[in-house]
C-alpha cells in the first residue's frame, strides 16, 4: 500500500472541543497512528524560546521548525503520548498557557506552516492515521476519506478548561477564560494562513452537552467505523 492509500481520519476544530481526547481514543480503538499537529506548533514555539529566536523572526522560526528534533513516545493504555524535544520530555511544558499563546502566534505564519507540512504528512503510515488539528482536512490531508469537524460552544469549552485547571490546582476566573477562548477563536478563524474552518466534505459534530463516549460513537459512525 503506498502511503497515499493509507486511510486517514481528520479531526479538526477549536481548542476545548474534546478533539485531543477523542483522537487519542479513536486511534487506540482502531489501532492506528496518531498525529497531534498542535504539538508541532507548540514545540516550534518552545524550541524558539529556548534558542532565543524571537517570535517575530519569521526566517528564524522557519529554521527552528525545519530542524525540530522531536519524537512522540506511546505510553501505557489510557495515558497520553510523551512528547520529546531533543531527547528531553517536554510533555507538560508544551501544555502551558504561555506556550499555547506562543504557538498561536507562530501558527499564523505561512512559511512556518509550510516548514511543518511534510513532517505531518509523514505520519501517514499503515494501517491508518487519526490526525488532530485545525487544517488537517483542508490543507494537510485534503484527500482523507473521513473528515470530522468537532466543535462546542465557547461557554462549554470555557467550562471544560475551568474544570481541568481547577483539578490541577490552578485558580482561574471563568469569565477571563471565556474571553481568552473567544479571542483565540477569532484569531484562528480569521487568519489568512489556513484559517480554522470545516472542510467542505467534513461532518460537523457539536459536542456541547454530550459525554465523551457519545462523541466517540458519533465520530466512529461519521468515519464509517461504527
Ligand atoms: O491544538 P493546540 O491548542 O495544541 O494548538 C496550538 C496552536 O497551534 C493553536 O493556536 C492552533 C495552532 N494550530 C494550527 O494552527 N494548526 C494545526 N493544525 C494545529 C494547531
Amino acid at each position: 500500500m503506498s502511503d497515499s492509500q493509507v486511510p486517514v481520519i481528520t479531526v479538526d476544530g477549536p481548542g476545548g472541543s474534546g478533539k485531543g481526547t477523542i483522537t487519542q481514543m479513536l486511534a487506540r480503538r482502531l489501532g492506528w497512528h496518531l498525529l497531534d499537529s498542535g504539538a508541532l506548533y507548540r514545540l516550534t514555539a518552545l524550541a524558539a524560546v529556548r534558542q532565543q529566536v524571537s517570535l517575530d523572526d519569521e526566517a528564524g522560526l522557519v529554521s527552528v521548525a525545519s530542524r525540530l528534533d522531536v519524537s512522540f513516545l506511546p505510553t501505557g493504555d489510557g495515558e497520553p503520548v510523551r512528547v520529546m524535544l531533543e531527547g528531553e520530555d517536554v510533555t507538560k511544558e508544551i501544555r502551558t498557557e504561555q506556550t499555547g499563546e506562543n504557538a498561536s502566534r507562530v501558527a499564523v505564519m505561512q512559511p512556518v506552516r509550510d516548514a511543518l507540512l511534510q513532517r505531518q504528512r509523514d505520519f501517514r503510515k499503515p494501517p491508518g492515521l487519526v490526525a488532530d488539528g485545525r487544517d488537517m482536512g483542508t490543507v494537510v490531508f485534503p484527500d482523507a476519506p473521513a473528515k470530522i469537524f468537532l466543535t462546542a460552544t465557547a461557554e462549554e469549552r470555557a467550562r471544560r478548561r475551568y474544570n481541568q485547571l481547577k483539578q490541577a490546582g490552578v485558580d482561574v476566573n471563568i469569565d477571563a477564560l471565556l474571553e481568552e477562548i473567544r479571542a483565540r477563536d477569532e484569531r484562528d478563524m480569521n487568519r489568512e494562513a489556513a484559517p480554522l474552518k470545516p472542510a467542505e466534505d467534513a461532518q460537523v459534530i457539536d459536542s456541547t452537552g454530550l459525554s465523551i463516549e457519545e462523541v466517540l460513537d458519533r465520530c466512529m459512525a461519521a468515519a464509517g467505523q461504527a
